[in-house]
């Protein structure tokens, strides 16, 4: 069974996925963590973010694994990749083909063995295509933003985060790699309105027509 879910940054997709995940009893792909294990490795070694070539053939030769549990290894060493900097470094890496290339690779490995919730940009449109289910979760850009200001604990910052995420979700849409789209035929939802448990229950709700 896979189940994949894409949109826009602050729309509520990690939540919903976990809380999916646990629901129908299979492992949540994080993509964005392994981009962001792959941005520290990077950095790590010294590389400049900005060369896709060098960035690439690291990320070719790093034993990477997602483990079912959400944890990242790299090298044997689980990486600890909500640190602050990992965020940064995996939006400037995640821009290369051949970094996107390995990690999709991995991703649809991990898929085929397990089955998954998997999150993430391109999740429904490269990694998924042929998913049992893919969804695509909005939110208008003021919900995100008092969503993103919250949980970073600065309330009074709801306003500058509306229009850094609507300038965003503008890049995001038209970058040339894995634009922000969503997937022919996917389950599109809106999270200003419903709560993360009643997304979840649309979801299931979706799943059972499709896989009787
Ligand atoms: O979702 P998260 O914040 O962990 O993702 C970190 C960054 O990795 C994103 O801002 C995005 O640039 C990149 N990413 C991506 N494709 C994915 C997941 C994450 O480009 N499937």
């Amino acid at each position: 069974m896979i189940i994949a879910i894409d949109g826009p940054a602050a729309s509520g997709k990690s939540t919903v996925a976990r809380l999916l995940a646990q629901r129908v009893g299979v492992p949540l792909l994080n993509t964005g963590a392994m981009y962001r294990a792959v941005g520290l490795a990077c950095m790590d070694a010294g590389l400049e973010l900005e060369d896709g070539e060098a960035c690439a053939e690291l990320v070719r030769g790093l034993d990477l694994a997602l483990q079912p549990d959400g944890t990242v290894v790299v090298d044997g060493e689980v990486v600890a990749v909500a640190r602050e900097e990992a965020g940064a470094a995996a939006s400037r890496v995640a821009v290369h083909p051949g970094v996107r290339t390995r990690l999709v690779e991995l991703q649809q490995a991990f898929g085929a063995r397990y089955g998954c919730v998997a999150e993430g940009r391109d999740t429904t449109t490269v990694v998924f295509p042929d998913g049992d289910l893919l969804v695509f979760l909005a939110a208008s850009p003021a919900v995100r933003a008092a969503r993103r200001a919250e949980q970073e604990g600065h309330p009074e910052r709801a306003e500058a985060y509306a229009l850094e995420l609507a300038e965003r979700d503008a890049r995001d849409a038209s970058r040339a790699v894995a634009p922000l789209r969503p997937a022919p035929g996917a389950l599109h939802l809106d999270s200003d309105t419903a709560t993360p448990e009643q997304l979840v229950e649309r979801i299931v709700a979706a799943l059972e027509e499709v896989t009787p």
